[in-house]
């Protein structure tokens, strides 16, 4: 049941703290991530990785992609209705493929994961359910222990996808020679321990609804961030267009010039997520749509500069910029939520779209 919310997606929503304890319980120790099934140097022949996944599961890919390239492993992540026609070319005996899929089942994803068996390419899938098709025709699964997700749109399972990327991508950097850990991988295993309890704190606060309530009925919604925030920009996009029905786009902070801001109008509040990496450049890309009447809308720690020039803030704790991507992505999660039901639509099902998508 819903447990006294009054839909699936805010009781999923609420839940995240307990998801994200489930998907990290047991794979993080001492400092070091171990993962069941892929014993130590499992993946010391892996020469890039190939993300491939659709919707929120892509987001959640690009987060880990980022995350691979900054530690110096090559990785890109794809749409999996790309994936066959335009890159399984690319495809070597050191590649491995990672299918990112909450459902296991939809029939793109698997469609690319198939691609790349048939290319030899060795394939990992990253999956909420035990038993779906990913799990039983990828080489290996990582489940994330998500829980049951009954709202059509992804909330916790993106949180615990990140994560669960996030830890597969530490482990590549261990166990892949030309490469090195984080200097600071103590420490953001650390900050991840305390991820349930940050995630808590945001769910706790308010600013969210009273945010959703002052711009509702805006013409449209734009999201930028840089980085692993880049990914959070398009799911926040993507989360609010789906259950909304408004306008909403998400995109790298830098690109806003060079099209988007064209867009940009006293109408349109641009949400802008900062995390502690190139804050600064954010910060003048927010400043370039406030000159054009925006509302800025800033995602970041207190005492962050963006405060001063917002028009309104949401707050998140401050920790390792791995993870406050995941602490504005709730906030962005809530702001949707509120959006939507301001505007009396079904949120649980919202129109056209189906929880798992099995045809290509
Ligand atoms: C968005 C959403 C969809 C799914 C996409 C992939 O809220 O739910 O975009 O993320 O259809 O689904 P899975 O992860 O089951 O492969």
């Amino acid at each position: 049941g819903k447990g006294g919310y009054e839909h699936y997606m805010l009781k999923e929503i609420n839940t995240q703290p307990n998801a994200l304890t489930n998907t990290i319980e047991g794979r993080v120790q001492d400092g070091e991530v171990t993962l069941e099934d892929f014993p130590e140097g499992t993946f010391e022949d892996v020469d890039d990785v190939q993300f491939v996944a659709c919707g929120t599961s892509y987001h959640a890919a690009l987060y880990g992609q980022q995350l691979l390239n900054q530690t110096g492993i090559r990785a890109q992540a794809f749409r999996a209705s790309e994936y066959v026609d335009s890159a399984t070319g690319s495809i070597t005996e050191n590649t491995l493929v990672i299918a990112v899929t909450q459902s296991g089942e939809t029939a793109d994803t698997l469609g690319a994961l198939r691609g790349a068996k048939e290319r030899g390419a060795r394939t990992v899938t990253v999956t909420n359910v035990m038993g779906s098709t990913a799990a039983r025709e990828a080489d290996d699964a990582l489940f994330i222990r998500a829980g049951p997700e009954i709202g059509v749109a992804a909330t916790k399972t993106f949180s615990s996808q990140a994560v669960m990327l996030s830890l597969l991508s530490l482990r590549l950097a261990e166990d892949i020679e030309a490469v090195s850990a984080p200097d600071d991988q103590a420490e953001l295993l650390r900050e991840l321990q305390k991820l349930p309890e940050y995630v808590q704190t945001v769910l706790d606060s308010t600013a969210a609804k009273r945010i959703a309530s002052r711009y509702t009925g805006s013409e449209a919604f734009f999201f930028i961030g840089r980085g692993l925030n880049n990914a959070v920009a398009k799911e926040g996009a993507l989360k609010f267009k789906e259950i909304t029905y408004e306008h909403a786009e998400g995109f790298a902070s830098g690109e806003l010039k060079h099209g988007p801001l064209a867009l940009v109008t006293p109408d349109t509040p641009v949400f802008a997520l900062f995390n502690g990496d190139k804050d600064r450049k954010t910060l003048q890309n927010a400043e370039e749509a406030q000159a054009r009447g925006a509302p800025i809308v800033s995602v970041a720690h207190a005492d962050h500069p963006a405060e001063k020039i917002s028009d309104d803030f949401l707050e998140i704790p401050n920790t390792h910029s791995m993870w406050s991507g995941l602490l504005a992505n709730v906030q962005l999660q809530l702001v949707s939520y509120y959006a939507a039901k301001n505007l009396g639509r079904p949120i649980d099902k919202p129109r056209n779209l189906a929880k798992s998508v099995t045809v290509e």
